[in-house]
């Protein structure tokens, strides 16, 4: 099978009736049919149910997803036949995986309109961003098909004569993926697609916001061609995901989430019980803290819009979301005086609202915790803008929020918030800001803004960040385009998206053989 070199999808462009149309209309069939179904799906068993699974967070009466909710005690069951699955499916030549996965590609394509639609009720993403949720999913399938073909042919070693040696990878096991929310459709598809596309089975155990999403994910890749042996959905809390870790029939764990549980599953993963026959390998993703230097000469036209799109789109909840910055002193007065003319104009509200930037928060927990961080960031410093306009009570709305001049040991300065709170201090010049940073136990990503080349350069060597984007938003990486993954503890150093992503996936075998035949048995 020879498949077009990849491309990135194109986003829609909103500004187009058209595609304004087609998406309200795609809302519309979805409201009309919801709740979604979201099963037990154990290869081709399907347990369905009756409990509400998801709810709308900007209208949390509505129930968008009701099914069956999976425990602990599934997970046995699961690895069961996950086990099964592999045995088949990593006998499958890469070439006809990938054939899946593009399958899986198209039928997510075809649907594109309904799936943004369900990231839209089921996670309050704004259009812009629920589309490109989408895109993203179908790109992360496109890349890993194409990544395992290149990785099936295996690497040239040093030739010398009479002696043949090739290094070829093969597939671990079994492998848990356990994804947050935030991106309901890309982030669990990227990671299955790379256990599938390198000959692993999958359970995927996704966040319990988004079972939907997650559920729909599942169908595609089944609908694609992937036998449903080798992919199992267990929608549940994260008891499941810990149940997951810590099974031995696990080989792999692919997890995306918050630090706290990044580390619990790290140490439980490391655990070798008695009669243990491999280890288990984690690729983690988890959160940060992400600053924006701006330096003296940095162009405000750029960084104010830039910086307020890395802070507020998606109320905050990215991963790589900006959420401190750090801001020379010679422009500190000026930039401060510019980004709250610029929060402003925030579009605060529903996310089916065109245009919406900020978004409720997902969940009733959520907005608690970015409240409380609001208030005593408030007390402790200096509010430099907040936009309560269009803040509904119903929902799960967040005021963004700007706050400066706060004590260097605020709690907010160090801790991952995630939601519409950006705090702002001045600095004595660009090497104290990155200072501030190195001094984080975090290093996701990272931003700068700055006019001169050789300070580009500078703060590229001091940055410990896993991404660092200048003169530019920080949010918003493209497979393909920029391989995403944090360093410290924001992660493994693993590049969702990046040509080495799958090499977590698999194991590396060597041939050597001697050639020199010294007699020849027929
Ligand atoms: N680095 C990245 O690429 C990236 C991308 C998206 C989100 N994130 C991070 O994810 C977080 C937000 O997502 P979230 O709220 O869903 O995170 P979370 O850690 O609360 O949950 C993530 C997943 O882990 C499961 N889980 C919970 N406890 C578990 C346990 N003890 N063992 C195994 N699994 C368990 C959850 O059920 C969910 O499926 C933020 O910290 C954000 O920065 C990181």
């Amino acid at each position: 099978m020879t498949l077009s070199p990849f491309i990135n999808v194109p986003v829609l462009e909103l500004r187009r009736a058209t595609h304004r149309h087609a998406l309200l209309a795609a809302l519309e069939r979805l409201d009309a049919r919801l709740p979604v179904r979201v099963p037990v799906w154990i290869g081709g068993e399907r347990r369905d149910g009756d409990v509400p699974m998801s709810t709308d967070p900007g209208s949390p009466e509505r129930v968008v997803a009701v099914g069956a909710r999976a425990t602990p005690a599934d997970v046995p069951h699961a690895i069961e036949i996950a086990e099964r699955g592999f045995v088949a499916w990593s006998r499958v030549p890469a070439a006809e995986r990938a054939r899946a996965l593009v399958a899986a590609a198209a039928w997510l394509h075809e649907r594109r309109h309904e799936a943004a639609a369900l990231a839209v009720r089921e996670a309050a993403k704004p259009w812009a961003e629920a589309d490109a949720d989408v895109c993203e999913a179908i790109d992360f399938l496109e890349y890993y098909a194409r990544g395992a073909i290149a990785l099936e042919r295996g690497e040239a070693l040093l030739p010398v004569p009479g002696e043949r040696n090739e290094l070829h990878y093969r597939p671990r096991g079994v492998v848990a993926v356990i994804s947050p929310w935030n991106f309901p459709l890309a982030i669990p598809v990227g990671m299955v697609a790379a256990g599938l596309a390198t000959g692993n089975a999958v359970v995927l155990k996704p966040a319990e916001q988004a079972p939907g999403c997650a559920a729909l994910v599942v169908e595609a890749l089944r609908a694609g061609g992937v036998p449903p042996d080798a992919v199992a959905l267990l929608p549940g809390e994260g008891d499941v995901g810990a149940a997951l870790v810590r099974h031995p029939g696990v080989h792999t764990i692919a997890f995306t989430g918050s630090g706290p549980v990044g580390l619990e599953i790290i140490r439980a993963a490391a655990e070798t019980p008695p009669g243990a026959r491999h280890l288990k390998r984690v690729v983690a993703e988890m959160g940060g803290k992400n600053c924006v230097i701006l330096d003296a000469d940095a162009d405000l036209d750029d960084a104010v819009p830039g910086i307020l799109a890395s802070a507020f789109a998606y109320a905050g909840q990215k991963c790589s979301a900006a959420s401190r910055i750090l801001v020379h002193e010679a422009i500190a007065d000026t930039f401060a005086e510019r980004l709250a003319g610029a929060v402003a104009t925030l579009q605060v509200g529903q996310a089916e609202r065109f245009g919406v930037d900020v978004p409720p928060v997902i969940e009733a927990d959520a907005q608690a915790r970015v409240r409380r961080y609001a208030e005593a960031a408030r007390a402790a410093g200096t509010l430099v803008a907040v936009r309560e306009e269009g803040v509904e009570d119903t929902g799960w709305f967040c005021a963004p929020t700007v706050i400066s001049a706060l004590p260097a040991d605020a709690p907010v300065l160090r801790e991952e918030v995630f939601g519409p709170l950006l705090t702002v201090e001045a600095v004595r010049d660009v090497d104290a800001a990155c200072d501030r940073v190195d001094a984080l136990p975090f290093a996701l990503t990272q931003g700068l803004y700055a006019r001169n080349p050789r300070t580009v350069e500078h703060v590229a060597r001091r940055s410990p960040a896993g991404n660092l984007y200048v003169n530019r938003s920080i949010t918003g990486a493209m497979v393909g385009r920029q391989p995403f993954g944090g360093n410290r503890l924001s992660g493994t150093g693993t590049k969702a998206g990046g040509p080495e992503y799958l090499l977590h996936f698999v194991e590396p075998h060597v041939l050597t053989e001697n050639t020199v035949r010294h007699g020849l048995v027929v």
